[in-house]
Formats: structure tokens, C-alpha cells, sequence
């Protein structure tokens, strides 16, 4: 990947799995479309690249990231943000087709909670806040929280966040279901990179289709989700990689998979 950025850093990968860091300390990773941009851009590439099998997102030490930059927020009128490509940005990053884990340590504010929800699975530090905090700005989520976040959490926990502002632990986000697995601060990006490697492992093609059917159930009813399901399940069975998997298991061997 020859492609440099200035508010992302790609680490080289580890194992088939990119680390790429928010890159904005100065501003507490605050989300600049230059840096949503950078961040489609990249995950872009990464879809196209067989090299890579999963990504892991993580921010900074202290802080995760802390919401949409409120310099550019602030220059946005009603027709300004009418006409914001932010929307579209946001909406490449969510199409990026192969496994996202955010590792998550500090506050992740606003369109950081927000980001961190694009992720397919979260893994936080014990010190991370999860916020959205827009309702003291006179604002509301714009990146999806109000939608991902009764999603993931509920109707009363995500009510009392967004109306109130108030935060919320790392340990209050794994019992609601937002985080999966919560670390101390110092692994939680090893922890992440641990289970990416482990999910980069697995045939590819039924990755894709696993994260692809399980995201549908937050916009089908159960009987249309079923049958998206069915149709995944269906499309794999003329995979290679699972006759592959079925008969080394039958014949007590490791499975070779080639990703077709
Ligand atoms: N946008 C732009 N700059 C930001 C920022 C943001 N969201 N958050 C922090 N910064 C900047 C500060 O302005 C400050 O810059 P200067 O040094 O130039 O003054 C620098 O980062 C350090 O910030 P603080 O001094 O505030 O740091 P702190 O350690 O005392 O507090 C914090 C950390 C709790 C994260 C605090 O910075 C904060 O509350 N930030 C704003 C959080 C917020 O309201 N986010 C929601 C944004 S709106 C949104 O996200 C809409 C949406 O849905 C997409």
C-alpha cells in the first residue's frame, strides 16, 4: 500500500491484519472529513487487497476519538449541512466488506462512538467512555448514533445517553452489549489484533458472507432476514472452501483454504 495519509497511520500488517490509527492527536482525533475520507479511502483499498483479511481501528491512549471536528461543524449552516458529503463518507466506511474491530482506549465521543459502532466488533480498554454528547452542543448524533446505538444497547440506555449527554464505562458498555470484550488499557490493542488474526484465519468467503447476513438484521424483519440468510448459506455451498472444510473435518485433517 504505497498511499500516504495525513490524519491515518497504516501500520504494516501483521498476519493479514491492518492496524491503521486515528492520526490527529492534536485534536483528540476529532473526525475532519479529510480524516473520514482518508479513513474510506483506505479501508477501500484494503477491500481490494487479497493480502488483508481484517482491519483493527484504534485511536489514541486517552482519547478514542472525540466526536466530528466542532471547527468544521461550526462553519456548517442549515444548507452547509444539507449538503455535507459527510454522509456519503460515512456510508463508504460502512460498506467496507471485510471484518472491522475498533480497539478502543479514553473517550470515544460523538462521531467516535459513532465510528466505533461502524466496527463489526468493539473491544475497549477498561478506561474508555462511551458518549454522545452532542445534546450540549445543541445537537444531536448525525452519524448514525441515535440508530446504531438503540441497536446495540436499547431503547432506556441509548434514551438516557443521548438525551442527557452522560457517559458511559467500558464496563457498562459490555453489559449492554456495545463493547464485546473489555481489557486492560495496555492489551486492548494486541487483544484486537489477537482476534482479527484469528478471524483472518477463517475461509473468506464465509467471513464476508457471515458479516454481511448478520448486519442485514438491523434492516430486515426476521422473515426477510431469514431468507437473506438462507440464500448466503445457499451461495456457499458451491464454495471450495467449504467442501474443503467439511471433508477435513470428516477425514481428521486440517483444511487448506484457498479462498474460492
Ligand atoms: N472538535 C475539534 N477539536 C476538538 C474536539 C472536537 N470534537 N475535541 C477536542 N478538540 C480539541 C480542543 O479544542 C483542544 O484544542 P486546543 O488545544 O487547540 O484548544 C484539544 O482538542 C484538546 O481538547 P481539550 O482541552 O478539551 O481536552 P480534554 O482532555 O480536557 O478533554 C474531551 C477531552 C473530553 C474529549 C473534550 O475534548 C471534549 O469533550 N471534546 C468534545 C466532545 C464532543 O462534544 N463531541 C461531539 C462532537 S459533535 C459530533 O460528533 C456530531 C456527530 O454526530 C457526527
Amino acid at each position: 500500500m504505497t498511499q500516504s495519509y495525513q490524519t491515518i497511520i497504516l501500520e504494516p500488517p501483521v498476519a493479514a491484519v491492518q492496524l491503521i490509527r486515528l492520526n490527529r492527536p492534536q485534536a483528540h482525533n476529532a473526525l475532519t472529513s479529510l480524516l473520514l475520507t482518508e479513513l474510506a479511502t483506505a479501508l477501500e483499498a484494503i477491500a481490494s487487497n487479497d493480502d488483508i483479511a481484517a482491519v483493527v481501528l484504534t485511536g489514541g491512549d486517552k482519547v478514542f476519538a472525540a466526536g466530528a471536528d466542532l471547527k468544521e461543524m461550526a462553519a456548517l449552516d442549515m444548507v452547509g449541512v444539507l449538503n455535507d458529503t459527510r454522509p456519503a463518507i460515512w456510508r463508504r466506511i460502512y460498506q467496507f466488506p471485510k471484518p472491522l474491530i475498533a480497539a478502543v482506549n479514553g473517550y470515544a465521543l460523538g462521531g467516535g462512538c459513532e465510528l466505533a459502532m461502524h466496527a463489526d466488533i468493539i473491544i475497549a480498554g477498561d478506561s474508555a467512555q462511551f458518549g454522545q454528547p452532542e445534546i450540549n452542543l445543541g445537537m444531536i448524533p448525525g452519524a448514525g448514533g441515535t440508530q446504531r446505538l438503540i441497536r446495540a444497547v436499547g431503547k432506556s440506555l441509548a434514551m438516557k445517553m443521548v438525551l442527557s449527554g452522560e457517559f458511559i464505562s467500558a464496563l457498562e458498555a459490555k453489559q449492554s452489549g456495545l463493547v464485546a470484550e473489555v481489557t486492560v488499557p495496555e492489551m486492548t490493542i494486541e487483544r484486537a489484533m489477537k482476534l482479527a488474526q484469528t478471524i483472518a484465519q477463517k475461509p473468506a468467503l464465509a467471513v464476508r458472507q457471515a458479516k454481511d447476513v448478520l448486519l442485514k438484521a438491523f434492516e430486515t424483519d426476521l422473515e426477510a432476514g431469514l431468507q437473506y440468510e438462507r440464500k448466503a448459506f445457499t451461495v456457499l455451498a458451491g464454495s471450495d472452501d467449504r467442501n474443503e472444510g467439511i471433508n477435513a473435518f470428516l477425514e481428521k485433517r486440517k483444511p487448506k483454504y484457498t479462498g474460492r
